[in-house]
């Protein structure tokens, strides 16, 4: 019977995290890379999408608040991500952390997880990113076939000159009294824009990991720039008119309508449940560890440096925001050209599409690198076949996982709506963040001698925080989300049992050290 719980010795993780040579992955990145990395994958359809629906739905102008709130939640899980990178610096992440410290059906439940993060999280960007660029390319009269920019059974419209969503546009419709029946329809039935965008990124990443990485960098710079020019343009507007931006802004926080969650205090929370998403991704700065030039000290910089610098982004967007434009008219799919399209600045809204779908690009980029990352160490440790694990002579990319998850992932991105795939990414990256706090805090315990070259600061303070706040963000997702994260790990331990306790590396090494001596066996 295998040893369901046992760890992988931590001298055999540091030992892999050493080696060299072409079957190994290569040190290319330093510190900016890893901070643009991190932000490469933060910033993206959070901010440039669902900022707009929370603050008209849920929280008002305090939209700034959940902000803050999710930023606090999302740095107690980076600060015990940080300690982790440095002290076991390989490209497993949140999985050989678990797999160091709680054991191995633990380390399989958070690989397994992770799938829900990274994979789900690329096709989710995907199916976004697909709406942003059929929208950019309509307001240049460029129509793609509405059949093929959506998943199987989305109803599209031709409203004003451009297909657009049913669903997305029913508000429009219902103020202008038009009757969609009225409306020519069209079915999506396999969202070919989305299957591309992931074929075109997974590319990138089986060339080579500096390739990708100066992709990404190219991508973030962009991203910045024009958030930083809406954060520009919209306080010299608020500086010219402040009597409207403190119209606009008060009530800073609006009574609560007397349902949970619809304004006032509990619409804050909500809220930050919500844009959690605009945080997911400084987590995947870990999986290039194995990647990095000087993990110990770079890892901490990468995950912390990003989210730091994000979440003052994300507060000036959303405080500015709702100061141009009433949170009223925000429940729109691209809120923050909305905003800018009030400012007056008339290439403002296309400015911002092209910051979205850059912006996207890259989250796409960074996600299934962490993807093939997670794959590869499982490999590594027979939990997955071999190939799974394979690097590229030449490119020293892990290229087979990074291929087979690419089709995986544009698959799900064409036919699973968009709704669905967020949700459980939201609650597999929550999951992983408690498994992550709570292993930090284990360490502790069992290991406190360990050379940790990061410290997470006051513990069990901060992962007790990470786990609480984590669980009640879990807490606040749909009962199908939680169904379906069931189902998802019961197919996940099928998996195990069928396959990875049978090939698993530690397995054997704790079967050889417990057989009895041959001399006694005779
Ligand atoms: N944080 C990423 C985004 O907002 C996942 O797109």
């Amino acid at each position: 019977m295998a040893n369901l719980l046992a760890t992988k010795p931590l001298d055999m993780i540091l030992q892999e995290s050493e080696e060299q040579g072409e079957h190994s992955l290569k040190r290319a990145l330093g510190p900016t890379n890893l901070i643009t990395l991190g932000i490469g994958a933060i910033i993206g359809a959070g901010i440039f999408v669902l900022t707009g629906a929370a603050a008209a739905q849920y929280a008002g102008p305090a939209i700034v608040l959940s902000f803050v709130l999710a930023g606090i939640a999302c740095a107690f899980a980076g600060l015990c991500y940080s300690e982790f990178a440095s002290l076991i610096p390989i490209a497993g992440s949140a999985y050989t952390y678990g797999y160091a410290t709680l054991g191995e059906i633990f380390a399989w439940i958070i690989g397994w997880d992770l799938i829900l993060e990274y994979a789900f999280g690329a096709a989710t960007v995907a199916s976004g990113w697909s709406g942003y660029v059929n929208s950019f390319l309509q307001d240049f009269g460029i129509h793609l076939p509405p059949s093929l920019t959506a998943t199987p059974g989305t109803d599209m419209v031709m409203y004003n000159g451009r297909w657009e969503r049913l669903a997305t546009i029913l508000p429009t419709l219902k103020a202008h009294a038009v009757d969609p029946s009225t409306l020519q329809h069209v079915q999506g039935t396999f969202n070919l824009v989305a299957f591309l965008a992931i074929c075109l990124v997974t590319l990138v990443l089986v060339i080579g990991i500096k390739e990708s990485a100066n992709l990404n960098s190219g991508i973030v710079i962009v991203k910045v720039a024009i958030v930083l020019t809406f954060i520009g343009i919209a306080t010299i507007f608020v500086m010219h008119d402040p009597a409207s931006a403190t119209k606009n802004w008060t009530p800073f926080i609006p009574p609560n309508t007397g349902e949970f969650g619809h304004y006032g205090w509990s619409g804050i929370a909500r809220g930050a449940a919500v844009i959690f998403f605009a945080y997911i991704g400084f987590d995947a700065v870990s999986t290039a560890a194995q990647e990095a030039k000087n993990p110990q000290r770079d890892m901490p910089i990468g995950i912390l440096g990003s989210l730091v610098i994000c979440t003052i982004l994300y507060i000036l967007v959303s405080g500015l925001l709702t100061g141009v434009v009433s949170y009223t008219t925000l429940n729109v799919p691209d809120p923050v050209a909305v905003g800018i399209d009030h400012t007056g600045v008339r290439w403002g809204s296309i400015l911002v599409k092209v910051g979205a779908i850059a912006g996207l690009g890259s989250v796409m980029l960074v996600m299934l690198l962490g993807q093939s990352r997670v794959f590869f160490s499982m490999s590594r440790d027979g939990l997955l076949p071999q190939w799974a694990g394979a690097v590229h002579p030449r490119f020293r990319t892990p290229w087979i996982s990074s291929i087979l998850v690419g089709i995986f992932v544009a698959i799900f991105a064409s036919l699973i709506p968009i709704g669905i795939l967020g949700e459980l990414v939201s609650i597999g990256t929550l999951l992983a963040f408690i498994i992550v706090c709570a292993g930090v805090w284990i360490l502790r315990v069992r290991r406190p001698q360990l050379h940790r070259p990061f410290k997470t600061p006051w513990v069990p303070f901060v992962p007790i925080m990470g786990i609480l706040i984590s669980g009640l963000m879990m807490a606040s997702l749909p009962l199908d989300t939680w169904l379906r994260l069931i189902v998802w790990l019961i197919i996940g331990m099928a998996v195990y049992f069928g396959y990875g306790r049978y090939h698993s590396r530690v397995q054997a090494v704790v079967q050889a050290e417990t057989k009895p001596p041959k001399v006694m066996a005779d």
